[in-house]
């Protein structure tokens, strides 16, 4: 594994492992992507909701990378899905983003009514056939959701973007996505920088002279979880991009799981707070 590892997507699209979430990173996201391209990432996790597609857009086009050789996510907001402007909410963002298209586009957070995801879904599926994104998935579904979706969508959903972190490893959802050939993506992978602290994995971290974050990002990698941690400082980002030279043993794999107190950083998404 390196920098550079990728999974394969259900429909043969690869998305690179790791990837820096923008979520938060307000005027600061420019820098943080440059800083993350310069330090070998290839991924870039935005949603309309962030309100920093125009300078994730920007960052790539000033970084000279080709735009084929990185992947972009980018999500739909739950208005656009309630006034039936999918089409039109992908297209704001492409404009946003400057690109032509996006790799990988997710319903950001399910409604309640699953008639609503169903026909939101069957749109994407539209805008996949017309080469605006390159993968479909989802973000914050629990298996009832991807069953309901099942009943009417076209297509599995490629990714299910949901939090997962030692605090709340998220495992049911994890394995019902592992068998039904839908890749995980772990959100609030550091449980919003509370792991930064954990007492409990100070030794694991001087046995690799690693730090703390590091041990928990080769958690997630080391359980085939795509991870996307979120960090607007410069030395952050080349940090958490250095977690390809050492590997977990399985025990202490089960050190990190055993931190699990089933507590969320965020939401439950059957809150359906949007
Ligand atoms: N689909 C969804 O509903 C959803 C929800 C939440 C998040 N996400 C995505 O997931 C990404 C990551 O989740 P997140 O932003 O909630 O939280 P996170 O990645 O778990 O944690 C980010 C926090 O940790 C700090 N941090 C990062 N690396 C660190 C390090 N090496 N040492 C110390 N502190 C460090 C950051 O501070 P600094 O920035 O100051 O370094 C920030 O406060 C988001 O950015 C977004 O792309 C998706």
């Amino acid at each position: 594994m390196d920098i550079s590892t990728t999974v394969t997507l259900n429909n043969g699209v690869k998305i690179p492992a790791l990837g820096l979430g923008v979520f938060k990173s307000g005027k600061d996201t420019y820098t943080a992507v440059r800083a993350a391209l310069d330090a070998g990432y290839r991924h870039i996790d935005t949603a309309m909701i962030y309100e920093n597609e125009a300078q994730v857009g920007k960052a790539v086009k000033d970084s000279r990378i080709p735009r084929e050789q990185i992947f972009i996510t980018t999500k739909l907001w739950t208005d656009d899905m309630r006034s039936r402007k999918v089409p039109q909410a992908l297209e704001t963002s492409l404009k946003l983003l400057d690109m032509g298209y996006t790799d990988l586009y997710l319903i950001h957070w399910p409604l309640r009514d699953a008639k609503e995801n169903i026909c939101a879904y069957l749109e994407m599926e539209k805008l996949l056939s017309h080469g605006k994104t390159r993968a479909l998935g989802v973000s914050n579904f629990e298996p009832h959701h991807l069953d309901e979706l099942a009943q009417g969508a076209g297509l599995l959903p490629a990714v299910n973007q949901i939090e997962s972190n030692p605090y709340m490893p998220n495992t049911s959802v994890l394995e019902y996505c592992a068998r039904r050939g839908i890749a995980a993506e772990a959100w609030s992978p550091l449980a919003r920088g509370r792991v930064v602290n954990e007492p409990k994995l100070n030794l694991l971290a001087s046995k690799y002279n690693k730090t703390v974050p590091q041990i928990v990002i080769r958690w997630h990698l080391q359980r085939g979880i795509i991870v996307i941690p979120k960090s607007i400082k410069k030395e952050r980002i080349i940090e958490n991009s250095k977690v390809f030279d050492f590997e977990l043993a399985e025990g202490e794999m089960a050190l990190v799981s055993a931190l699990d107190i089933n507590k969320r950083s965020g939401s439950h998404p059957d809150e359906y707070k949007y």
